[in-house]
């Protein structure tokens, strides 16, 4: 059978303005949580500090500097051939405190520059709202999302962003990876709150905080310009029953509905799903619902989903010796069919095209991939190639795996994989943790002059645009 993507099917990457576009204190741009939060390293993970002390390191503050460098890098995604560039827009660029009124022009202007660029080249732009980035003061004053009073502000930085790009931009996500609030790894990235004062009520509270507030700017998009696509996010954080024995099979199931279905349940079909009740309630979690949450949570549902995959782990009982995987964020117990990436995350191809399977059977919508990669170090060579077999084999196996998907069936729309061009990772703040096709001179000391950089994975991933995804060699 002919493994084929379909006619005007969107490749192309995924960045975020909090780990690439840097210029943190230029433009007028308040600060955000990304800020006050230092480098780490797997061994070390990274400290949050407010207020910024002078003597640590914030790799976020630079990050690549898409600000300084947005021509020549779209520029290059455009060589790519590049249908659809996933960007993040930063908030406190436009509200620096959060809680304003009147938004900073001069931040405005700065993604007007932004998607003309793009028009230019025929790109079409996927804006996430909310990546990983709230505005300090929203911390400091508020105490990030647990507070309700966030939708609002969150609702009037969407409108205000929504009204000033209507036209330039048509298909918007609201909040990346919305569902890290169900772990502990959200509470200070996704959910701008404190760990050593949050609570695991809270961390649910600020959930379904974030699903009205991406309710109502559903809505609002759709008003703003009924030619809006507004879609979800979600880490889909594949887990596999650790054995046959029927509890893990249990186990399995209640981790997938928790941390993976619940929050795109919401988002989809405009209502918490039936298990939600007992999942939450064995967690001892009590969720404060008004009744004008549910009637917006019913009017703002999402027009396609989209997710991030990685990996892929274990859960169930936990056999003596089981090595636990190396992706934190759930947690979990290595497979062993499995290899992993230098950083312990499993790499699992079919697992996407499970994922993609199990997603379009529940939901019945349009699917996007907007994250997908390989975190790896990569060295460049003395005439200054850099050779990265292993990143196009693992996007490689993951194409594989959604032409797959298609076949089965399912409406994929679009592929656009995590860090395009290299920038900081969001788990470790590492440089050396790279990502892209585009190399850049950046390094985890805070040194390097920013150069941009094709590896061959820009060359390889250049071909399969241009062939729809056929030519995979
Ligand atoms: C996703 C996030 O979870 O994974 C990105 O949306 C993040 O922000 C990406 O960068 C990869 O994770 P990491 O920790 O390797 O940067």
């Amino acid at each position: 059978m002919n493994r084929s993507f379909p006619d005007g099917f969107l490749w192309g990457g995924a960045t975020a303005a909090n780990q690439y576009e840097g210029g943190w204190n230029e433009g007028g741009r308040g600060p955000s949580i990304d800020d006050v939060f230092t480098g780490g390293s797997v061994n070390t993970p990274r400290r949050i500090t407010i207020p910024a002390q002078p003597d640590a390191f914030y790799p976020n503050h630079e990050a690549t500097d898409f600000y300084h460098h947005w021509k020549e890098d779209i520029a290059l995604f455009a060589e790519m051939g590049f249908k659809v560039y996933r960007m993040s827009i930063s908030w406190s660029r436009i509200f620096p405190r959060g809680d304003e009124e009147q938004p900073n022009e001069e931040g405005l202007a700065f993604y007007d520059q932004v998607f003309d660029e793009l028009a230019k080249y025929g790109i079409e732009p996927l804006v996430t709202l909310s990546h990983y980035e709230n505005p300090l003061y929203l911390t400091t004053q508020y105490g990030g999302w647990k507070n309700r009073k966030l939708v609002d502000f969150f609702v009037h930085y969407a409108k205000t962003v929504m009204e000033r790009y209507k036209g330039k931009v048509r298909r918007w996500l609201t909040f990346n990876e919305i569902n890290m609030l169900s772990v502990p790894f959200g509470t200070f990235i996704a959910g701008g709150m404190l760990p050593e004062t949050t609570t695991e009520q809270d961390r649910w509270q600020a959930m379904h905080h974030q699903l009205v507030a991406s309710a109502q700017a559903v809505r609002l998009g759709h008003r703003i310009d009924p030619d809006n696509q507004l879609g979800c996010m979600i880490a889909y954080m594949c887990v596999y029953p650790r054995t046959c024995a029927p509890e893990d099979q249990l186990t399995q199931l209640s981790m997938d509905r928790l941390h993976n279905l619940l929050a795109g349940d919401v988002h989809v079909r405009g209502a918490y799903p039936s298990y939600a009740r007992r999942l939450l309630a064995e967690k001892g979690v009590t969720l404060d619902i008004t009744p004008q949450d549910e009637v917006d949570l019913r009017e703002g549902t999402v027009d396609f989903y989209t997710f991030s995959y990685y990996d892929s782990r274990c859960v169930g009982t936990k056999q003596e010796g089981d090595p636990s995987t190396g992706n934190g964020a759930l947690g979990g117990i290595r497979n062993p069919y499995l290899p992993v990436t230098e950083w312990g995350w499993q790499i699992d191809p079919q697992g996407l095209r499970w994922v993609l399977n199990h997603l379009y059977d529940r939901y019945q919508i349009p699917l996007m991939v907007v994250e997908n990669g390989l975190g790896a170090m990569d060295q460049r060579e003395p005439d200054g190639a850099i050779h990265d077999p292993y990143r196009i084999d693992y996007l490689r196996a993951h194409i594989q795996a959604m032409a797959e998907a298609v076949a089965d069936g399912v409406d994929l729309q679009g592929y656009t994989p995590w860090g395009c061009i290299d920038l900081v990772s969001a788990s470790t703040g590492e440089m050396r943790k790279r990502y892209g096709m585009i190399y850049v001179d950046k390094h985890d000391d805070g040194s390097g002059d920013l150069s941009r950089h094709r590896k061959d994975s820009f060359y390889w991933y250049q071909k399969v645009i241009a062939t729809n995804g056929q030519d995979l060699t």
